[in-house]
């Protein structure tokens, strides 16, 4: 799905949320375990208010798994829930209700002092585009789920999808926004696919792919590719990073008139197999250097 985020978009994507926060006990915010950062929206904090909220670090199967331990570890030390999870195979998933009621565990001891039975905790998933949130829910629920953008009036049409005895879910997740003026977000998120590739040049986003991938996973690159080449040692030089890309697309005959090397091909190719897990799992951003 891809939305333009203007103003008043935002405006409406913050409200329809904090409607929906009144029905709601936690918040469940999605981020992509390759790009926790840059998948995140800036305003979380302030647009989540002071409600119970849990990390979940989806696409975990194509993240490195070190890094998304880490990733983690930082959550929880800043006093977040937090757990990694493959939606797409349901790996992890099912934790995430008893997750939950950790988080509200004071809440739930204080009711049933009180001799309340404590009903099943309600939840929203919220998320930038592509994140993966209808992925969450329908493997939450067991089931596929026709899941739409937000409907006018949302807190009239709301479904609530029960997830076993102790989750409710909403059944539109809340749509946030990236960081999207931060040039660098743009192509992270460009990188794994959550943006299109109409929006930025298929050559630019392969560029700045491929400089990350020699300063951050070079043996990697060298191995899928076969290339036999010399790493850049200045990656602020554009030309050595062309080079490389030149490099794989002559190694799998990108070629134009005069042997030359066809980047857009070249440029298709390294994103493709990229974001196929092809050059294995990726994380683009280190828990320890932010
Ligand atoms: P959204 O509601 O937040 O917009 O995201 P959505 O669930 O539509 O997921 C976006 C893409 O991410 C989908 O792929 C989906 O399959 C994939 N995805 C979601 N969660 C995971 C995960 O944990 N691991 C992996 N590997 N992929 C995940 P798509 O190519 O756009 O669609 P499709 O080919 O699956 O139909």
């Amino acid at each position: 799905m891809t939305i333009q985020w203007f103003p008043g978009h935002m405006t409406r994507a913050r409200r329809q949320i904090q409607d929906k926060l009144k029905l709601i006990d936690i918040a469940v915010e999605l981020l992509d375990a390759r790009i926790p950062l840059s998948s995140r929206n800036p305003m979380v904090d302030e647009i989540l208010l002071n409600k119970p909220r849990m990390i979940v670090l989806g696409k975990s199967d194509l993240a490195d798994p070190r890094e998304t331990e880490a990733w983690i570890e930082r959550f929880k030390y800043e006093g977040h829930e937090c757990i990694a999870v493959d939606a797409s195979t349901g790996t992890r998933v099912g934790e995430i209700p008893g997750l939950a009621k950790k988080l509200l565990h004071e809440k739930i001891a204080k009711q049933l002092s009180k001799g309340i039975n404590p009903r099943a905790v309600r939840a929203l998933i919220v998320g930038i585009p592509n994140v993966g949130k209808s992925t969450l829910i329908n493997r939450l629920a067991g089931r596929n789920i026709a899941i739409t953008g937000d409907r006018p009036g949302v807190t009239k049409g709301q479904q609530w999808i029960k997830v076993g005895t102790e989750m409710e879910l909403l059944d539109t997740p809340g749509i946030l926004w990236p960081k999207f003026e931060d040039p660098i977000v743009g192509y992270r998120l460009a990188m794994t696919g959550a943006i299109r590739e109409q929006i930025l040049n298929i050559e630019d986003i392969a560029f700045f792919a491929t400089r990350e991938l020699i300063s951050r996973y070079w043996d990697t690159l060298v191995d899928r590719f076969g290339i036999d080449v010399e790493r850049p040692t200045d990656l602020e030089d554009s030309s050595e990073v062309v080079r490389i890309m030149e490099a794989i697309g002559r190694k799998r005959g990108c070629l134009i008139s005069g042997g030359n090397v066809d980047l857009e091909k070249s440029s298709g190719i390294i994103l493709r197999e990229m974001r196929a897990g092809k050059l294995g799992r990726l994380t683009l951003e280190s828990a320890s250097t932010y």
